[in-house]
């Protein structure tokens, strides 16, 4: 049966890995992998999260199955971090959790959902987007489309081409949405641009799906789930996919979970009992430990060290981010690199071609995927001059 299969080609991503680690100047500079890096070049396990791993060990009686929709402590705690403490929509009694294997599984969820209410939906999603939602989405059968997201002259959102593009599209399409940081441009709408999307989707007709994967390494958690709360107080219907990989560091224990937002609470169990269906079918239950952990946090003490440490991640990526616009301004007079401070997260696009992208790599020891996306976390204080020099010689 196998012997028809191609072998496919390994994911640009996984390449890129594979020649930094193969790479024995002392001076290679990782940009590509999405993960956040301390000054040391580590991804460090925090501090909340190592105490709140003892306390689970110390008391868990068992590891019997959990429930299909995950630790119930867990999704409580989740919707109150995403949606804000005493949220309508929460109170209301609109909104079902579903813990998921990661913020992957949770947009897989959502699109099962989706196919399971709507199978001709059409799931629009922004130009250019983290290139996962496309396998993760597609892959439940829903057809992707695109909307135009980047401005690559300001290194802003084009939003009047944006919301021209979601003006035009049938009721009842899907709208996929990153709320904060995103990926791959670091270009976010601003409070008044979200409240314009949000008159949109309401006189369309449109679902959100809201993807939330950086909350608190923007400009803090309120501020980066600024979207999803405004979009499900003001709207019957929505899903936001979360993710804890990041704002937790627990990046391989696969925490993540699933809000739905429906008119009624009624509308709301029907919406759960799918998603049990689901997720029975696609993986039976999610991995307790991750989430177990993150439950702990966010109901204990250890929640305010968690959000000061998240603050830390935060202000070095800002840091980050000064100085390395400063770098390159002094190295590359002719080239306004002033994006980089404007954009949010973990991510900017440098904005250079593949060739200039491959000279980095092969003579400057830098790593970037083509597209000229940048990890600002993978940057140190100490190899900034450098990073920036090998820049303006790769554009020469
Ligand atoms: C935009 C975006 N959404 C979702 C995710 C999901 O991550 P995970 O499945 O590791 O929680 C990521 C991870 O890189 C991401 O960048």
């Amino acid at each position: 049966m196998f012997e028809h299969l191609d072998l496919l080609a390994p994911d640009p991503i996984l390449g890129l890995m594979a020649a930094f680690r193969a790479d024995s100047d002392p001076r290679k500079v990782d940009l590509g992998v999405g993960v956040y890096r301390d000054e040391g070049g580590e991804t460090p396990v925090m501090q909340a999260v190592r105490a709140a791993e003892r306390d689970v060990l110390e008391h868990q009686t068992t590891k019997t199955y959990v429930a299909p929709a995950g630790n119930a402590a867990f999704n409580e705690a989740v919707g109150r971090l995403v949606l804000g403490e005493g949220h309508a929509a929460l109170s209301g009694g609109r909104v079902r959790v579903v813990q998921a294997p990661g913020g992957c599984g949770a947009l897989r969820l959502g699109a099962e959902l989706i196919r399971a209410a709507a199978p001709n939906a059409v799931v629009y999603v922004s130009s250019p987007t983290w290139a996962n939602h496309v396998p993760l989405l597609s892959g439940s059968g829903l057809v992707l489309e695109r909307y135009p997201y980047f401005d690559s002259a300001t290194g802003g959102v084009a939003f009047d081409a944006m919301m021209g593009a979601l003006d035009v599209l049938p009721p009842r399409s899907v709208v996929l949405l990153h709320a904060s940081c995103h990926n791959p441009t670091g270009a976010d709408l601003g409070e008044d641009q979200w409240r314009q999307v949000l008159s949109l989707i309401r006189r369309r007709g449109l679902l959100p799906f809201v993807d939330i994967a950086y909350q608190g390494l923007g400009g803090g958690l309120a501020e980066d789930a600024f979207a999803p709360r405004l979009l499900c107080a003001e709207l019957p219907e929505a899903l936001v996919a979360v993710s804890c990989s990041k704002n937790f560091g627990l990046y391989r224990e696969r925490v993540g979970a699933l809000l739905s937002l429906s008119q009624t609470g009624a509308q709301a169990d029907a919406a759960l009992s799918h998603l049990v269906r689901i997720a029975r079918g696609l993986y039976s239950m999610p991995p307790d430990h991750g989430a177990a952990i993150v439950a702990r946090i966010l109901g204990s003490g250890l929640r305010e060290q968690w959000e000061r440490e998240l603050a830390a991640m935060r202000g070095r990526i800002l840091a980050l981010r000064a100085e390395a616009a400063r770098a390159l301004a002094a190295v590359c007079p002719h080239r306004d690199f002033g994006h980089i401070v404007r954009q949010r997260g973990m991510f900017s696009y440098l904005g250079i071609d593949k060739d200039a992208v491959r000279r980095l790599r092969e003579q400057h020891h830098v790593y970037m995927t083509d597209d000229s996306r940048i990890n600002i976390a993978g940057l140190r204080h100490e190899n900034i001059a450098y990073f920036a020099a090998a820049v303006a010689k790769a554009i020469g």
